[in-house]
């Protein structure tokens, strides 16, 4: 396994549309080798997600997903289990949106606030080829989104209704707003 350099804003990488993983291919040790490397390189970087063309490979691949629950008292609402999925597709949004923070490991430094459906509906491959289908709410969802948004050359940016809350994650934390990476 390896740590891969993560594609910030202005690489191309991030602007192409990613290709599908042929389901004959996804056990070859190319792709489960993309797979350990980005959860390996999303684990290093702290983000709640990762898409392969954030490593510069241009396929429809996200990680996303945490190893463990928070161990504390502490609440730690950004906690879902650790998934990859293959080829994902939402097949169901849900009309309500709800705005929240973004930010993502391919902006660096910044955060923004972005409307997303409150709920959606997954659908792809695990690693081993299996279909799988994740109904997922609140935040969960917004990962989802934000990470399948990738897979179509999307930044969080190019949701924000306007740029206003564009800010700088150092200016949030001195006003105690919490800055998720994805
Ligand atoms: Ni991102």
């Amino acid at each position: 396994m390896a740590i891969r350099k993560v594609a910030v804003m202005g690489n191309p990488i991030l602007r192409r549309k990613a290709e599908q993983v042929p389901p004959d291919q996804i056990s070859s040790p190319r792709i489960q080798a993309l797979i350990d490397d980005m959860i390996e390189t999303q684990r290093e970087y702290g983000g709640i997600g990762l898409a392969a063309p954030q490593v510069h490979e241009p396929l429809a691949i996200v990680a996303l997903g945490l190893d463990n629950p928070p161990t504390d008292d502490g609440e730690d609402s950004s906690y879902f289990p650790r998934m990859v999925l293959i080829n994902p597709k939402i097949t169901e949004f849900s009309t309500q949106m709800e705005a929240d923070w973004e930010g993502c490991l391919s902006v660096p430094d910044l955060s923004g606030m972005v409307k997303r459906s409150v709920a959606v509906t997954v659908e792809g491959l695990d690693r081993h080829g299996n279909p799988v289908k994740v109904s997922a709410e609140g935040w969960m969802a917004r990962v989802f989104q934000h990470e399948i948004d990738h897979l179509h050359g999307l930044l969080y940016i190019d949701r924000m209704g306007d740029l206003k809350t564009l800010s700088f994650n150092r200016e949030l934390s001195r006003r105690g707003v919490e800055t998720p990476a994805e």
